[in-house]
């Protein structure tokens, strides 16, 4: 995610915006960038990198001034460079902007208003805040930012200044968090609590298209009538590092409840004109006849769903291979190969391994990364970018979570054009998909059972997860996740493969977490979960469907979804166990022994 920082009141903006940039590092960017208002016109520098770069320019153009807003960006349209940096001003210069979000009609609004010979600079969706909001503004800046939030579609976290109206500070968000803090100082905004906490522990929580008005000696809010609101500041009371979590103990719990918003930014993201839908409408999927996935660790039991999905939605088979495995078997692949290529970092060497050995092969590489400008995104054919913005914890669960949902649109989309589902359907599965992150707050929830049961369970020797069908596919994902952060050994099992074997192990007090979101086989899993609680094992059932609970099954109940995209969901539950069984252990839950965030060497 972007940071945002603005200040107004007595002192010079530029140290404490800096300082403020630098306390969002955390949150990940690839370039900064600062505007002030110094006399008649904007003082701007911004530069790809890091905040050090920004700080050798402003050595350079000097600027000064007791207002002004800072911006880290994480890149999600446009590349990262100086152009693509934010603030960004309206062609006259007498708007400056930064954004945090998604603007999902930026393409629209950019036609109109190139139409009406307006220029534009950058290739990002956040540019067209500024230019729509000098196009509007007619002495009034309140005015042009309510027609400006009218006008747009998607998510905003929005800092502005005027030239003409230099002594305030505008501020408005919709779906993403922004922050105003009050001090005798001066004042604040910020789209997070490290960012301020050295100036102020009073803030106030934005609430959507409210407006604040900033100036030295106050601040005021409006909703979109223009009608005053009178609200009370909170008193943070978080440390530093508290802080940087968004008052979570650990990155991976804050990720996780992130996932909702994250989910909601990579539909939109992919569904709407941009990047994401220029790359999958521009693949021709009847050239192929074999598509192989192709990752490393959740990356790719992101790609054994997604296996699931496109065999039944587009009637083509899909292989799955670990990277480090597909790069080194002598893989059969050709021109008629389409591999994909899943990568949360975009920089791990078996995955870019694989992806050269397929290119090399003549195969057609498609991508989906979160990191623009990564190895991968820049070596692939094609490119759909996540939008998870930075995962910090290791262990990765909204970037997993994003994948997932870009590999549901990207096969709805390829089976549009193999034939393989009508128009009808297709809207059906797009509306499912809509529905996923509203559906995700539930489980969100109702995470206090999830907890307790954990708690419970931090003894146990060894964990079998088992499904059938799409349910299967998901839990390759939620044993990774009670491995890697619990240390616990745990195993994925198809549920009508117990009895071939494996129930030997079976005993009393063993846990079996069963999935069960498959309707048509809910009776086969269910006598699987007979069969292992007649031999002695506890059963965490995750379902969308309810069933009776006894002192050796406990239900975790999901919202009813299509059970192609239900792994959005039972996964968020999977998360969780593993999540609390860590916590309750007492591990180190973002940086687990052993692992590091993204395996850059073989
Ligand atoms: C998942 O929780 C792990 N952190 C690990 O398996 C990871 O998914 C894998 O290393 C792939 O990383 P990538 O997505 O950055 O390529």
């Amino acid at each position: 995610m972007c940071g945002i920082i603005g200040y107004t009141g007595k002192r010079d903006a530029v140290p404490i915006i800096i300082e403020g940039l630098k306390r969002l590092e955390y949150r990940g960017y690839d370039s900064a960038g600062i505007a002030v208002y110094a006399d008649e016109a904007f003082g701007v520098a911004k530069r790809k990198g890091r905040i050090a770069e920004l700080e050798a320019e402003l050595a350079k153009v000097n600027i000064s001034g007791n207002v002004g807003i800072g911006h880290t960006r994480w890149a999600t349209h446009g590349e990262p460079n100086d152009v693509n940096s934010h603030p960004h001003l309206g062609e006259k210069s007498r708007i400056a902007v930064v954004h945090n979000g998604i603007i999902e009609n930026y393409k629209q609004i950019k036609d109109t208003l190139e139409q009406k010979g307006i220029k534009f600079v950058s290739q990002t969706d956040s540019e067209v805040i500024a230019q729509l909001c000098e196009h509007y503004y007619d002495g009034d800046l309140m005015d042009a930012v309510i027609k400006v939030a009218n006008a747009l579609e998607g998510s905003y976290a929005l800092g502005i200044m005027c030239l003409d109206e230099p002594d305030i500070l505008m501020a408005i968000k919709k779906d993403n968090p922004l922050i105003v803090g009050i001090s005798d100082d001066g004042n604040f905004i910020a789209s997070d609590v490290p960012a301020i906490l050295p100036h102020t522990k009073q803030v106030h929580y934005m609430n959507d298209k409210e407006i604040a008005i900033l100036r030295a000696d106050g601040v005021d809010f409006f909703n979109m009538q223009k009608e005053p609101i009178v609200r009370k500041p909170e008193t943070i009371t978080w440390t530093m590092e508290g802080a940087e979590k968004g008052g979570y103990p650990h990155f991976m719990l804050k990720e996780i409840m992130e996932q909702p918003r994250v989910l909601k930014e990579t539909i939109a993201n992919t569904l709407m004109d941009g990047a994401n839908k220029t790359a999958i409408d521009s693949l021709d999927i009847s050239h192929f006849n074999k598509v192989i996935i192709t990752a490393c660790g959740s990356a790719c039991y992101a790609g054994v769903v997604g296996k699931y999905v496109f065999e039944r939605l587009c009637r083509i088979s899909v292989e799955v291979e670990f990277a480090s495995e597909f790069r080194y078997k002598d893989p059969i692949v050709d021109d008629k190969t389409l591999v994909i290529v899943v990568s949360q970092s975009g920089e791990t060497a078996d995955t870019i391994g694989a992806m050269r050995e397929a290119k090399k092969r003549g195969a057609t590489t498609f991508a989906i990364v979160n990191v623009i400008g990564s190895a991968i995104a820049r070596e692939a054919d094609y490119t759909a970018y996540t939008a998870a913005g930075p995962e910090i914890a290791v262990a990765s669960t909204k970037a997993f979570s994003a994948q997932l949902v870009l590999l549901y649109i990207l096969a709805i989309r390829f089976a549009q054009k193999l034939g393989t589902i009508d128009d009808a359907k297709t809207a059906e599965l797009i509306a499912e998909i809509n529905n996923l992150p509203e559906k995700a707050t539930e489980v969100l929830d109702h995470t206090d059972y999830i907890q307790k049961y954990a708690a419970g369970s931090i003894n146990s020797k060894s964990v079998f997860f088992i499904g059938r069908n799409i349910d299967y596919a998901i839990s390759f994902e939620g044993s990774l996740k009670l491995k890697e952060i619990s240390y616990i050994h745990s195993e994925a099992y198809a549920g009508g493969e117990l009895k071939h074997g494996t129930i030997a192990l079976i005993e009393e007090g063993v846990l079996v977490v069963a999935i069960a979101c498959c309707p048509n086989l809910y009776g086969k899993i269910f006598s699987n979960v007979e069969q292992v609680i007649s031999r002695g094992a506890r059963v965490l059932f995750v379902s969308t469907e309810d069933t009776k609970q006894t002192d050796k099954l406990s239900l975790v109940k999901l919202p009813q979804v299509h059970e192609l995209f239900s792994p959005s969901l039972s996964v968020i539950a999977l998360q969780l166990f593993s999540y609390y069984v860590a916590a309750n252990k007492g591990l180190d839950i973002d940086k687990p022994r052993n692992l590091a965030k993204s395996v850059t060497v073989e």
